[in-house]
């Protein structure tokens, strides 16, 4: 997958670049191109945002940069996502999706905002990562990067660690442990020990109901009543957290 970013701190993306990610790019998984808009500015002081029209606080972003940066990838037609916290909440089901693309194109606000023509004219999907306001796209671009590159087959050492067993899905991750068996008078729970894969499984489904129901009952909710294909041990233990 090749992901452009469009950002006024390109530096920032080290983060990025430095981690995972950077190994799957030498791999050739992913290619990163990241992209001062500023290098776009025909302005003498390369100026990248001005005053809004009809007043009102901050600066917005210039037009003319970002649509020489998106020019020079022919970004036309292409998926283009704009980073607002007035967009779609991203989540599993989108991250998903969007891992399916062979590019995507990101663009990082910053200020109050970006010329609306920019969003209009590149037909940009804005997308949220959560209902709070950062100082500018670039955090919320990396958490998108980050999400949806470790779906990409080969991206994560063990090849299907992403993928979640059918009846876990739209569950949280049970309690994992490991060596050694007892620490500061902390045992491992004695099943996962047991050497029974069957009890293994059920005991990790339970503990993935228990959390799931505890600390988000949304999701606790639409598992109950989307899942039906259980086995009669499943059933047993779904029976007895709903208790
Ligand atoms: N830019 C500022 N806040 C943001 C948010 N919550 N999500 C995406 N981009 C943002």
């Amino acid at each position: 997958m090749r992901i452009n970013v469009l950002t006024l701190f390109p530096e920032m993306f080290s983060a990025v670049t430095g981690s995972i990610l950077g190994k799957a790019a030498e791999k050739g998984l992913l290619e990163f191109n990241f992209i001062n808009i500023r290098d776009f500015s025909n302005d003498k002081h390369k100026k990248a945002d001005d005053y809004p029209f009809g007043g009102g606080p901050g600066m917005v972003m210039l037009a003319d940069p970002i649509f020489g940066a998106l020019n020079s990838i022919d970004a036309k037609g292409k998926k283009c996502i704009y980073m607002s916290p007035r967009g779609k909440v991203l989540n599993q089901t989108m991250i998903q999706e969007l891992s399916q693309e062979g590019e995507l194109t990101i663009l990082c606000g910053h200020y109050e905002g970006v010329d609306q023509r920019v969003l209009d004219y590149w037909e940009m999907e804005e997308v949220s990562i959560g209902d709070y306001v950062l100082t500018g796209g670039e955090l919320a671009a990396m958490v998108l990067i980050d999400s949806v590159a470790r779906l990409i087959p080969g991206v994560l050492a063990g090849e299907d660690s992403a993928m979640e067993e059918s009846i876990y899905s739209g569950l949280l991750e049970y309690p994992q442990y490991t060596k050694p068996r007892s620490y500061e008078g902390m045992d491992v729970p004695e099943v996962l020990v047991s050497g029974n894969h069957k009890l293994i499984r059920l005991w990790k489904f339970e503990q993935s109901l228990e959390l799931t129901k505890k600390n988000r009952p949304d999701l606790f909710d639409t598992f109950v009543k989307n899942h039906g294909d259980f086995t009669k041990d499943e059933q047993k233990v779904l029976e007895k957290v709903l208790k």
